[in-house]
């Protein structure tokens, strides 16, 4: 008897760990109206990453300003405000919902920004950092290429009387025809 309740915890525990790791490469997606893979996040785990996503533009804008008046110190300091250091606190469920790949790929990118400002402390030349931080930009395009956000808000639905997920509306590709009204 003891051993068939071990056995089948451990069953359990096999299936919910598998479970998890399919989650954490997969993340929750959908294919969105422009044909992108659409990440269903909560509307504040959007403005999260999104806000993310301005300080590393602010970034950018601040190299490219420093290194524009020769101003190394100042370049090595805005590179480092879009370091790992500000991907740190982000949250284990928000990770599960982002694929691997996006992971990869934008950690890639805090650590890219790292790497710029220790280059600059150990002397790099201008053309070595602007070839940096082009590799930082065709990071930037090449995942933006591909994803998009999208948040389940809460919609009124008239038919249900309460409120519902507002997801497949406007993403969802499989919701999405065109030309329906044919039929
Ligand atoms: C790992 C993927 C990934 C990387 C790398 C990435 N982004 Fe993004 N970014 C996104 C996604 C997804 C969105 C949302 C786009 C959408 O929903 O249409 C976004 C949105 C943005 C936005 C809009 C923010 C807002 O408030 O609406 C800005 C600005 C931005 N990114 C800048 C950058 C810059 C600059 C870089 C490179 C230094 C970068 N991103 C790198 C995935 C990425």
């Amino acid at each position: 008897m003891k051993n068939k309740i071990g056995i089948v915890s451990l069953v359990l525990w096999v299936l919910t760990v598998g479970l998890f790791a399919i989650f954490f490469v997969k993340g929750t997606t959908t294919v969105s109206s422009d044909q992108r893979r659409a990440i269903m996040l909560s509307p504040i785990e959007k403005d999260l990453v999104l806000g993310e996503m301005r300080t590393m533009l602010t970034a950018v804008n601040g190299v490219l300003g420093a290194l524009s008046e020769n101003d190394m110190k100042k370049a090595a300091i805005a590179a480092s405000s879009a370091g790992m250091a500000m991907a740190v606190d982000t949250s284990p469920i928000l990770m599960a919902k982002l694929p691997l790949d996006f992971k990869e790929l934008g950690m890639g990118t805090h650590k890219a920004f790292d790497d710029i400002a220790v280059a600059i402390g150990k002397g790099a030349t201008l053309p070595e950092i602007l070839k940096s931080m082009h590799q930082i930009t065709n990071r930037c395009v090449a995942c933006h290429q591909v994803n998009r956000l999208a948040s389940a808000e809460l919609r009124f639905d008239k038919r249900q009387n309460q409120f519902a997920p507002n997801v497949g509306r406007n993403y969802g590709s499989s919701r999405l025809k065109v030309g329906s009204n044919k039929s």
